[in-house]
């Protein structure tokens, strides 16, 4: 390859930060894209990747940041400002008219009136459809296709509209491998021809294989990047080697409380259970765990390789097609909700304000409120008592017990749930991102307090999807990856780089 004198890139991001409440979404990030490139951008989850995308795509407004494109500043104020000056997203979630066909759907998204000159748009729309294998369906509904068409048909659109950027989230996330190999070819194509592109994903193996550059975010800051010249050296291997670097913490952090523990007994067991999820489809397959007393066990995993069912599973909200449950030798599957609540189990969802907290209810009222009740009365006094001593334990910000809670930030009703949970003592906790989106002073003091509670004898099942989350509290990290239990690490053997490997999907 010969070098040319580089003209500004097509795009060029610099400074751009985000904050939502507590959490610093992006926090001074730089970014570029170059025509005919395609630059895939990776992290863990929560890294700050959508958040990226949205704000170059003109969805969201950066508290600060410039953005040029062929070096000339652009302030976007929506995602139509963005789409003028060449540069289109593709979500997620799709915004097809699913009655209306291929071409009636293009001619929407051009502002076209339907029906109105749909000849025209015939016209354009032609090439480009021919290219993502859609032509033939032209004149069918978007009902009629699958989910890796209608996303050709979301390219299209962007393409149809002139784009010379596409960003990308997650794409690959809906597609089987055969379909995951028709758009990269499509990716390539495109590049080849100058359109340059972003793509976000949680598969390395993917990111190596598409992309020119790589760009790795870790709590919303660029925490390094594999350029052209380095991915065209270096072997896969090792790009991946660099990559999990960049994208995990480098070191063991400890929360001070981890001193003196002690392994128990074994308290639950999860043996080789299976589940489905909402839409049927396998979502557990065959997973084994031990938990033992005085033990905390960190679920690694990236959102949605089966935590949620797993959970479910253990609370007795979800059935199980095979396998068994058992908590201290007793099998426990056909016990419910309550009555696995009463023998000591307890699941912390991940809903915190849906279903773990009552909003309009007082801070008093839900601190009590999974508590066991002794007789038929309400001991107001008794529980304002508890409650000011729960808000003092627990450092939680309200005038007082009676406060509404869902006027409470928060960080402090999850504070709130874990101190109403653990104030009950259980001999099982399982925890479904406790600490998720909290700023850091609060996610330490709960993790230091799951510490605590673990060296008095609970057993704990932590699930974070960033590890770093886990790394300092847990005593075992196990990876779950696509519903299976893909690797066991005790704490004196953690491999960071074979965990990162398991997360991202190797076997
Ligand atoms: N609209 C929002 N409101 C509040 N917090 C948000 C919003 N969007 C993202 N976040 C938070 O910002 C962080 C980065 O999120 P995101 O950009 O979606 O990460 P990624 O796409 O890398 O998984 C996360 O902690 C997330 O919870
Ligand atoms: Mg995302």
């Amino acid at each position: 390859m010969t070098e040319l004198a580089a003209p500004p890139p097509l795009l060029q991001a610099s400074g751009i930060s985000k904050r939502f409440g507590a959490v610093l979404a992006n926090d001074a990030v730089d970014f570029d894209l170059r025509s005919g490139e395609v630059h895939a951008l990776l992290g863990e989850n929560g890294a700050g990747k959508s958040t990226l995308l949205a704000i170059l795509g003109g969805l969201y407004r950066p508290d600060s940041g410039e953005i040029r494109i062929d070096g000339e500043p652009v302030r976007f104020t929506r995602p139509a400002d963005a789409l003028t000056r060449g540069i289109g997203a593709v979500h997620q979630h799709f915004t097809h008219a699913l009655e209306l066909s291929l071409l009636e759907n293009i001619a929407l998204g051009l502002g076209h009136r339907i029906r109105l000159d749909l000849g025209g748009v015939r016209e354009r729309a032609t090439p480009v459809l021919a290219r993502l294998g859609l032509l033939a369906r032209i004149d069918d509904p978007v009902r009629d296709l699958s989910l890796g068409e209608r996303q050709r048909l979301e390219i299209a659109k962007a393409l149809v509209r002139g784009s010379r950027v596409l960003l990308l989230d997650e794409p690959t996330s809906i597609l089987s491998p055969g379909e995951v190999d028709g758009l990269f070819a499509i990716l390539r194509g495109l590049a080849r021809e100058g359109t340059a592109i972003v793509i976000v994903t949680h598969k390395l193996d993917e990111a190596v294989a598409i992309s020119h550059r790589i760009t790795v975010l870790r709590r919303g800051r660029v925490s390094g990047t594999l350029t052209r010249d380095e991915l065209a050296l270096i072997e896969r291997e090792e790009a991946t080697a660099r990559i999990i670097a960049m994208m995990f913490a480098a070191e063991l952090p400890v929360v001070e409380a981890f001193g003196k523990r002690r392994a128990g007994e074994l308290r639950l067991r999860v043996d080789r259970i299976s589940a489905r999820d909402d839409r049927h489809a396998p979502a557990l397959r065959e997973c084994s765990i031990g938990l033992k007393g005085g033990e905390i066990i960190g679920l690694a995993g990236v959102d949605g390789n089966g935590q949620r069912e797993l959970v479910e599973a253990i609370a007795g909200l979800r059935p199980i097609t095979t396998g068994a449950i058992s908590f201290e030798g007793q099998e426990i599957d056909r016990l419910g909700v309550a009555e696995r609540r009463e023998l000591g189990i307890l699941c912390l969802t991940d809903d915190r304000l849906g279903e773990g907290s009552v909003a309009d209810l007082s801070v008093a009222e839900n601190l009590s409120l999974t508590k066991p009740r002794r007789g038929f009365w309400l001991d107001r006094r008794a529980m304002t008592r508890d409650a000011e001593q729960l808000i003092a334990e627990w450092e939680i910000s309200a005038p007082g017990p009676a406060t509404r809670t869902g006027d409470l930030s928060g960080g402090n009703i999850q504070k709130l749930i874990l101190a109403r949970e653990l104030s009950q003592q259980p001999k099982v906790l399982i925890a479904n991102k406790p600490t998720h989106g909290l700023d850091a002073r609060t996610a330490t003091l709960i993790r230091a307090r799951l510490r605590r509670q673990a060296n008095d004898g609970c057993a704990i099942l932590l699930i974070e999807s960033d590890l770093d989350d886990l790394l300092p509290v847990c005593d075992r990290i196990i990876v779950l990856s696509q519903g299976r239990i893909a690797g066991e690490f005790p704490r004196n053997r953690i491999d960071l780089a074979q965990i990162g490997r398991l997360m991202a999907g190797a076997t």
